[in-house]
């Protein structure tokens, strides 16, 4: 049986997502903001993010292979939906849900950086630094995690508990 223990709670995500959001709209005063979400896992963040903003924003959608039913990483990151539009002249923020080992924002930020975009930056809703592998600049970061598997507000356990308002550790599966 599996066993859910909150280590983030829905108010505290709130507060710091507001957080972030004012820190975005002080960086990109003036200018326009394009947010890359990485599906499935950053679509909560996304939405409460993109609902803080208040200076001119759009969004595009990608999607990458996910671990399945394991719960570590194979390393290799497959793109399985890209983005409807080009990114050339934008000032482009991926929205992703967490950074564990780093190697599929690195992947990311790779192939969007390839793509001319006037400026590219991440925000990490999670990050577990105990687990990074690779190094990949995180300009905006919503909570320092430690080494567990976590699901809800958009991360899942087997396509389970995206559901969730608040952020639970997953035992015993
Ligand atoms: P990375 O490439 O190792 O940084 O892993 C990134 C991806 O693995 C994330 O976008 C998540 O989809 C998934 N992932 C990593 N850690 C967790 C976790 O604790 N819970 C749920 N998904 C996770």
């Amino acid at each position: 049986m599996s066993k859910l223990e909150i280590l983030i709670p829905a108010d505290k995500i709130a507060e710091r997502v507001q957080e972030l959001g004012r820190q975005i709209n002080e960086d990109y005063k003036g200018k326009s903001v394009h947010l890359v979400c990485v599906l499935k896992g950053a679509y909560a963040f996304l939405a409460d993010l993109a609902r803080t903003l208040e200076v001119p924003t759009s969004m595009d959608f990608l999607a990458v292979s996910s671990y399945g039913k394991d719960t570590t990483t194979s390393g290799e990151v497959q793109l399985t939906k890209d983005l409807d539009s080009g990114l050339e002249r934008k000032e482009v923020l991926i929205v992703e849900d967490i950074a564990d080992t780093g190697l599929t924002l690195r992947y990311l930020y790779n192939m969007l950086k390839a793509r001319n975009p006037a400026s590219l930056k991440v925000a990490a809703f999670l990050v577990k630094p105990a687990r990074r592998q690779v190094e990949v600049p995180l300009d905006y970061v919503g909570f320092e995690i430690p080494d567990r598997f976590v699901v809800g507000y958009g991360l899942d356990f087997d396509q389970k508990y995206r559901h969730l308002p608040h952020v639970a550790v997953l035992d015993g599966e």
